[in-house]
């Protein structure tokens, strides 16, 4: 009876292990062919975009003023009992990163099969697109680093120790965005990489469209018509809040100026983001 149950249970692990392994060997002959790469780019390209809506869409709380904005940003950091952004920033993570990954070695599997009799045609027309594409995208993931570290770690304590005026017991998120434009520098640098990004975008929304099998004669002109209106959508949203904050056309004065939290609160600031 319990060499019976010994042999049962050996043969379920094996069946399990052989399951596992053809699962393993599905998953590599996707990401292997071309057409796995490009459906994981796409997909993950609709994630991207969707959070780029999104988060442009909460920004502009910041026009309807302080409550807005701090409402919003409290409730991101409160939802599921503080569990949903962290569930969020794992598929985001997850999202960018096999976006980059598939990105490039689509690029090389590319490269690679190209026939010789165009290798040298391919190489002078390719590099000035890859060398554009290289700088952009160094760009916006340098864009990304500091973005995070500026808003979401805040490194700067004078960002970090921001108290909502009107509930001194939440962060001040509004006035946090608005003193952290008020620098040319850190502007400029918003304004060059989200003007990649969007440019960026502009090509790849009408990609996605066309590996998701939307490529009639029909459709191609609407669906590059619609990716260059939400690249433009989003270069505006997005530009308008460091623009018109450097300016001083949004924020009130002086309500905006960092009010300190108290020491103790301070020594938390890797647990908060
Ligand atoms: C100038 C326009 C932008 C403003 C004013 C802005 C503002 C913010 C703020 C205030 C946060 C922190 C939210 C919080 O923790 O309470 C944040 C987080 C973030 N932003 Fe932006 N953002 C802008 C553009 C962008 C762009 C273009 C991207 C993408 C390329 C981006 C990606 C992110 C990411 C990934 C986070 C982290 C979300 C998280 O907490 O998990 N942002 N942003």
């Amino acid at each position: 009876m319990q060499i019976d149950a010994i042999f049962l249970h050996i043969g379920v692990v094996l069946i399990k292990k052989s399951e596992m392994n053809a699962l393993c060997k599905t998953l590599c002959d996707f990401w292997d062919s071309s057409i796995g790469k490009k459906l994981i780019v796409a997909v993950t390209g609709v994630m991207l975009v969707g959070f780029l809506i999104a988060h442009m869409a909460g920004n502009l709380l910041i026009f309807q003023g302080r409550e807005s904005l701090n409402d919003y940003a409290y409730f991101l950091h409160h939802f599921l009992h503080g569990m949903g952004i962290w569930l969020f920033r794992v598929g985001l993570i997850v999202a960018f990163v096999l976006h980059i990954v598939a990105t490039v070695s689509l690029t090389r599997q590319n490269r690679a099969a190209r026939s010789e009799k165009y290798a040298h045609e391919a190489t002078s027309r390719a590099s000035l697109s890859s060398r554009y594409m290289i700088w952009s995208g160094l760009t916006v993931i340098a864009f990304v680093i500091f973005h995070l570290l500026h808003f979401t770690v805040r490194i700067d304590p004078d960002l970090a120790s921001m108290k909502d005026p009107m509930d001194p017991s939440r962060h001040d998120a509004y006035g946090m965005v608005i003193a952290g434009f008020q620098n040319p520098v850190v502007v400029l640098f918003y304004i060059i990489s989200i003007s990649f990004l969007c440019s960026h975008l502009s090509h790849g929304i009408a990609s996605i469209f066309q590996t998701l099998g939307f490529n009639s004669k029909k459709t191609r002109d609407p669906f590059h018509k619609l990716g260059l209106v939400i690249s433009v959508v989003l270069w505006l949203g997005f530009l308008s809040i460091p623009f018109l904050a450097l300016f001083d056309l949004i924020g009130d004065g002086e309500k905006d100026a960092p009010v300190p939290m108290e020491a103790s609160v301070n020594t938390e600031l890797l647990f908060r983001c």
